[in-house]
């Protein structure tokens, strides 16, 4: 029995959890474990109006694991990174216009860092318009392949690159964005994750570019068609922001995208990673 009082949102993705406050995050040791627990079987967690305060945010992420301090520096805050595309809060926005194409954070890592575990949002000021966050299963995507399709697609290959991710929503870069992008290595994964767990997931969105071995533009169409398949809308839960929402996304189990919102929205969220210890194998 989960400690936790959980309401699925959809049958494959998102569980609201109610009855947490600030105070019980700081103080219950239980915590951790079981929303673990909840986000492994339920991809993304919601927590409505949580309005917990960035310093507690990020003791709370301890409890789910180690925390990612490499974009440290945007925020007065360890731990703590703003996600908006208001370039006097955070010079590197730019960037971020990436994240309205589905992807999985953390396939293209400076070296060779594991993908990360989880990813907190906390909602500080919400878009007029759009800037919904949206999850699907990678799990549910690859359990709904036919059997042929496990067998036939369990021994692809896939190259990841930042340029790919970057090209969707930059297709005319200049020569020095170009540069820039490929300074970043390149990853090859699997296109089916097999987790520690057992638990099998498909490696789909932006980052990918192409299938080792196949005709470039039909790996690109099984890619596309993956991709679609795995984010139909009834298998997508779209989260329309309140001021005080936190959200926890279990990155190794779901792709996520934000829904288009205006540039000069205050749309502005603080973000904490933990960081994950389990390769893409
Ligand atoms: C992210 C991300 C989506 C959003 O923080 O990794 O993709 O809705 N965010 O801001
Ligand atoms: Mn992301």
């Amino acid at each position: 029995m989960s400690l936790l009082a959980i309401n699925k949102l959809t049958t494959t993705v998102g569980a609201e959890v109610d009855g947490i406050d600030p105070d019980r995050l700081a103080t219950d040791d239980t915590l951790g474990e079981a929303v673990l627990d909840a986000l492994e079987e339920n991809g993304v967690l919601v927590f409505p109006r949580l309005h917990v305060n960035p310093e507690a945010q990020v003791a709370f992420c301890r409890r789910l694991g180690d925390i990612d301090h490499s974009s440290d520096g945007h925020h007065r805050v360890p731990g703590i990174y703003p996600i908006t595309l208001d370039v006097s809060k955070n010079s590197s926005a730019a960037y971020l216009r990436a994240t309205f194409d589905w992807h999985i954070d953390g396939c293209t890592p400076i070296g060779d860092e594991c993908p990360q575990k989880a990813t907190v949002l906390s909602a500080v000021h919400v878009a007029e318009h759009g800037g919904e966050t949206e999850f699907a299963s990678s799990y549910a995507a690859y359990d709904a392949l036919s059997d042929e399709e496990k067998q036939r697609y369990g021994s692809l290959r896939v190259v990841h690159s930042l340029e790919a991710s970057q090209r969707r929503v930059t297709p005319d870069p200049t020569p020095e964005q170009l540069a820039r992008w490929r300074a970043r290595r390149t990853h090859e994964h699997p296109l089916v994750w097999t987790h520690s767990s057992g638990r099998k997931s498909l490696v789909l969105g932006a980052s990918a570019d192409y299938v080792m071995g196949m005709d470039l533009d039909a790996g690109r169409a099984l890619l596309a068609e993956l991709l679609d398949r795995a984010t139909v809308p009834d298998k997508v839960y779209s989260h329309r922001w309140s001021v005080g929402d936190t959200v926890i996304w279990n990155n190794r189990g779901v792709l996520h995208r934000a829904a288009p919102y205006d540039p000069d929205s205050p749309r502005e969220m603080l973000r904490t990673t933990v960081l994950g210890d389990e390769p893409i194998q």
